[in-house]
């Protein structure tokens, strides 16, 4: 059996009888109106076993996995594989593309793919994202590919209760805009992004440890930036994409160097070779160690593409505030339980060749979208009209928007709104009311006792956010930091310290 490694999260498995793909993320156009491009470079290595694979199994829809131009090229009877997600949004997007055979799979059950490999997906429990992660059993083992998916100690737990682990291949590098378009001072930025990379690793390290498997395989990240508005991301100290070999350093100073296996596009993954002598002869590769002079050469081949990319981008000559009533109303009025928990306006401040300011008012369940005259908002969109357009017409998901970077925004408070981001990313009335049904059936009522400064708390156990196991949090300023995504909660009052939500902490009373 073979383990070949195509770069981000592309893994190529194959025995005598079956090739099975995931996440082929292989065009040269790269992602996310060519913002991210594959780091390093798999575009030109030989594809011709990925074309002709048996299966490409598809984590989720974001565009660095489910890469619709690279499967128009695949051998036209590779059958899909997608996770069962409450909207069919990947489902339809498959068809609209490519005339292969699209299977959509239940989570936690298995489907065996032949004699040699069965697979089973475990779609994310706490519905804020679609994502699955990706468990293949096979003759040499049980790989599991979580891929970017905010997978829960319960999900690792179900997942150990049911494979004997082998190979973890997870992302360790994030995916986010915060803080890279927000106007915060360049030293306020590189904090934000130290911390919320410490919380990235920890929350790999965490994992890799309940998962018992034998090797990890960093992956599904770092994406590189080729144009020229985005190219110091690449070095910045305020950027939250840090690439393998930090990673690396990081997983030596905590002692798991050994079993984690940096691997290259187009490396084959042997556990029956020597992984630290792998890991440190990719490591000494120029992608590493010369990366800005690697990145420039990457650049160079991408003109014609980065050029293409901007031409695309026309800015309507009309305004567009009917096609944002026509967006948001409906939206807004499918939910009351978004409106009250978002409860406040947005401000689409556009620029380009019709330059306006809309209001969205969640508020309201009726005419919910009008033009701005000066009302109190808590967030704003700094975007051109070309872009926008293209999220009023469904040619971009406000998800695709935000990972592409290409906006400017501003919070005031500045807090984190996790209903506004959820509605945003959705966009659809069945999603919210699963969210709704799964935030109000959340049972968080198991508390752990914490002992911290001579004093004792009964603190709520699992984090309001996505679950993340508040027990496994260190303590810092006096606060529980939830060791998945890096919330903050104060043992004085259970109030999170930059977003509206909270976690019940009682102190007990000496005896
Ligand atoms: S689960 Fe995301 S911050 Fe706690």
């Amino acid at each position: 059996m073979e383990i070949k490694f195509y770069g981000h999260a592309c893994i190529l498995i194959k025995t005598k009888n079956i090739t099975v793909v995931t996440d082929p993320w292989l065009s040269k156009t790269g992602a996310f109106l060519s913002t991210w491009f594959q780091f390093p470079d798999n575009t030109d290595l030989d594809l011709t076993e990925i074309r002709n694979a048996d299966y490409i199994v598809l984590s989720h829809e974001h565009l660095d996995h489910y890469d619709p131009e690279f499967l128009k090229t695949i051998n036209p009877k590779a059958k899909i594989l997608i996770p069962k997600y409450t909207d069919s949004y990947l489902y339809d997007a498959l068809k609209e593309n490519v005339s292969n055979e699209v299977i959509v799979c239940k989570s936690l059950q298995k489907i065996k793919l032949n004699d040699e490999i069965t697979f089973c997906p475990v779609v994310q429990s706490v519905p804020i994202w679609d994502d699955c992660t990706l468990v293949f059993e096979t003759p040499e083992g049980t790989i599991v590919d979580v891929n970017d998916m905010k997978i829960t100690d319960k999900d690792m737990q179900w997942i150990t209760q049911h494979f004997t682990i082998d190979y973890l291949f997870q992302q360790f590098s994030g995916a986010n805009w915060h803080p890279l378009v927000y106007p915060y001072s360049d030293e306020e930025k590189a904090k934000m992004a130290k911390h919320k990379i410490y919380t990235k690793f920890r929350n790999v390290k965490q994992k890799f440890a309940l998962s018992g498997a034998k090797y990890l395989v960093p992956m599904a990240g770092p994406p590189c930036f080729l144009d020229d508005e985005f190219f110091e991301i690449n070095f910045s100290d305020q950027s939250i994409f840090p690439d393998q070999s930090v990673f690396y350093q990081y997983a030596k100073d905590e002692g798991f160097a050994d079993k984690t296996v940096v691997l290259l596009p187009g490396d084959r993954f042997d556990p029956r070779l020597d992984c630290k002598q792998i890991s440190e002869k990719n490591l000494r590769n120029e992608v590493f160690t010369n990366k800005r002079g690697y990145l420039e050469k990457y650049r160079a081949r991408r003109q014609e593409v980065l050029k293409k990319n901007r031409e695309s981008m026309v800015d309507p000559k009309t305004s567009l505030l009917e096609k944002a009533k026509e967006h948001f109303n409906p939206l807004i009025a499918s939910s009351e339980y978004f409106r009250e928990k978002i409860a406040g306006s947005v401000l689409l401040d556009i620029s380009g060749e019709c330059p306006e300011k809309i209001l969205v008012d969640f508020r309201k369940a009726n005419d919910s979208v009008k033009l701005y005259e000066g009302e109190d908002h808590f967030y704003t969109f700094k975007i051109s009209s070309a872009i926008l357009d293209m999220v009023l017409e469904k040619k971009l998901t406000w998800e695709q928007l935000l990972l592409s970077l290409r906006f400017r925004a501003e919070r005031n408070p500045d807090i984190f709104n996790e209903f506004l981001v959820v509605f945003l990313r959705f966009a659809d009335p069945a999603s919210y009311k699963q969210y709704e049904l799964f935030e109000k059936r959340k049972d968080v009522s198991d508390t752990f006792i914490l002992h911290h400064c001579d004093k004792s708390f009964e603190v709520q156990k699992y984090c309001p956010h996505a679950m993340g196991d508040l027990s496994k949090g260190e303590i810092v300023d006096n606060c529980i930091v939830c060791p998945n995504h890096g919330w903050t909660f104060s043992l004085e009052n259970g109030e999170c310290t930059n977003n509206k939500a909270s976690i019940t902490v009682k102190e007990i009373p000496p005896n």
